[in-house]
């Protein structure tokens, strides 16, 4: 096991699932302390798509009927191909088995995989010869009901309950486009062989935006944000750029302004969440990489012991979910987008001449004139069916004129860009990235620099010594912080040392001290993780001090006199 994943485990931010039974690849435990970070990370991500967008946020089903994923492809086309050893039965992802053994790319088809295995008499690493490659869906199929029931699966994106929900959710922003819609919940993937311990999980957790907008306006009003900002790019060719957004874009290496424009937001989150900047690349998926249903994809990868991951997938979905489920759903899912001044167009428009029509077919024509106006062309004869019976109308039941006519907007199908965060692999990136050994007073210590306002407990209390009056005066002064929304803990065992120790491993940014001067003249000191110099305060003012070195980011010199004990 790492060094940082012997921390987390030990010290209650990770644990494995099922951990008395054994245990089971791709699946954990969010413990007290992981679980504190993983929920500050979903807020803070909640403030930049949410509250800072034109978004809303909803919460739908994590299970799905089966027509929802025929229509999105995902029963068909969801799949990644596996190889099965003939002698120990063991399966593997093929493109990771590959990579790992051969160092080479293969596509996720049967027939590379088929070739490759051929072409460098891959084994299994028992030695066994695989069996044909096959490919295999990674949805969790369920039964919904008793008996035969109603085939489902629990849902392998959280997107698709946006998608299906987006006549509601068009109304509710009065057909106005750009808009936003987040979703933040459980997914879930039964993948092949999870061996990368918390990255590639079974359940995980997601935030996604699926931000729908007018096909021809792939814009944001808050483009020029990012515009200037230095981003590595890794584009499909391979080729590395550093390189402003709005260049990347003039350059046509990112399709569209809304593209980029997510991506300098997910960087500017990633950077606010504690990712390290020379850590983070986007790299565009290649042209036989890409899901069924994008048409353009940029992955935020970070740089971890594991190489570089993805931790957050920015797609140009196009109109591709929401034509399926107009195509497969009883509801056309398009807007009705009005033009800023009506145009005119000139029209073919079927005239029905009623004084012929109704001698000729009596009770039918008034339907026929009906039917024949909503014609856009005609030849020299037209059949309809009327009441179930077809009939024949010739060109003398009709004349065919040009008029014009106002048109006052066009229906369209949104197009989506989506934003897809895995909040599990995000988590994990930021407690690598904060994981730091340095010395002090000659001795080495392991600190996790984790954002303050990130951290799971915030403000240790620790009394010098475990006496009554000590821990009393402590308790007072934990109940005050909580009660202004400060997570802390107070802790009595120990030297004051170990547990300032204890405190910097789980990343707590401030430690107070209750000691003997704190009788004499109302003050205690507060200790900072980063620096470990202290300064000593009164305590009517610890409040406020605490509140201003989290949230407003002081440093310890601006609230006091420094000194270290
Ligand atoms: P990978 O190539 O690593 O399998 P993916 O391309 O399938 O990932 P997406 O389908 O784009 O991933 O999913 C969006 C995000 O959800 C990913 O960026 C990732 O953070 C997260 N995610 C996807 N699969 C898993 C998983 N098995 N475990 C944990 N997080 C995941
Ligand atoms: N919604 C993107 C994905 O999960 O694949």
């Amino acid at each position: 096991m790492s060094q940082i994943m012997e921390m987390l485990v030990r010290r209650g931010f990770i644990w494995q699932s099922f951990e008395i039974y054994g245990g089971m690849a791709g699946f954990i435990d969010y413990a007290p302390l992981g679980n504190g970070l993983r929920r500050k990370i979903e807020n803070l991500w909640r403030e930049f798509f949410v509250v800072n967008e034109r978004s809303v946020e909803i919460d739908t089903p994590t299970i799905g009927i089966e027509e929802v994923f025929i229509a999105s492809g995902h029963a068909e086309g969801f799949t990644d191909v596996a190889i099965e050893c003939s002698n120990c039965g063991k399966v593997f992802r093929a493109d990771h088995y590959v990579k790992e053994k051969l160092n080479l790319e293969v596509d996720p088809t049967v027939e590379a995989v088929e070739s490759v295995i051929d072409e460098f008499n891959l084994k299994c690493e028992c030695g066994g010869s695989f069996k044909k490659p096959e490919h295999f869906n990674l949805m969790f199929e369920t039964i919904i009901g008793p008996g035969k029931g109603k085939k489902g699966y629990l849902r392998p994106e959280t997107a698709q309950g946006i998608f299906i929900a987006f006549k509601r959710l068009s109304d509710y922003f009065r057909d106005k486009l750009p808009f936003g819609v987040a979703q933040i919940g459980r997914a879930y993937r039964n993948e092949i062989s999870p061996r990368q311990g918390v990255i590639r999980l079974r359940e995980f957790n997601q935030a996604e935006l699926e931000f729908f907008c007018h096909p021809n306006e792939k814009k944001h009003p808050s483009f020029e944000r990012y515009a200037n900002e230095v981003v590595t790019l890794v584009d499909k060719f391979d080729k590395e750029h550093r390189i402003t957004l709005r260049e990347a874009v003039e350059r046509g290496i990112i399709a569209h302004e809304l593209l980029a424009y997510f991506i300098g937001k997910t960087r500017e989150f990633l950077l606010k969440a504690g990712i390290k900047d020379e850590g983070l690349r986007f790299r565009q998926h290649k042209d036989d990489e890409r899901a069924h249903y994008a048409v353009d994809c940029w992955d935020a990868e970070v740089l971890l012991s594991y190489g570089w991951i993805e931790v957050v997938g920015i797609a140009d979905r196009s109109d591709y979910d929401l034509s399926r489920h107009t195509q497969f759903g009883r509801e056309e899912l398009s807007i009705f987008v009005p033009f800023d001044e009506p145009i005119k167009v000139k029209k073919k428009k079927i005239i029905p001449n009623m004084t012929k029509l109704g001698p000729a077919f009596r009770d039918k024509a008034k339907k026929i004139a009906e039917e024949l106006e909503k014609l856009e062309e005609a030849g020299r004869e037209i059949k309809l069916v009327i009441d179930g019976e077809e009939v024949t109308i010739t060109s003398d039941f009709f004349e065919i004129k040009e008029v014009e006519e106002e048109v006052y907007g066009e229906r369209v199908i949104p197009h989506v860009i989506e934003p897809s965060f895995g909040l599990d692999r995000i988590t994990y990136a930021v407690l690598e990235h904060s994981f730091e050994t340095d010395y002090v007073d000659g001795e080495e210590r392991r600190v996790l620099r984790l954002k303050r306002y990130l951290a799971p407990v915030q403000v240790a209390v620790l009394p010098l010594l475990s006496k009554e009056d000590f821990v009393s005066i402590a308790e007072e002064i934990a109940s005050e912080l909580r009660g202004n929304g400060i997570y802390t803990e107070v802790d009595v065992t120990g030297s004051i040392g170990r547990r300032y120790r204890r405190f910097d491993e789980i990343g707590t940014p401030f430690c107070i001290t209750v000691d003997h001067q704190t009788f004499e003249d109302d003050t205690v000191t507060i200790r900072d993780r980063d620096t470990t110099s202290q300064v000593r305060v009164e305590r009517g003012r610890i409040v406020e001090t605490i509140k201003s070195l989290i949230f407003s980011e002081r440093d310890i010199k601006e609230v006091g006199q420094v000194f270290r004990a």
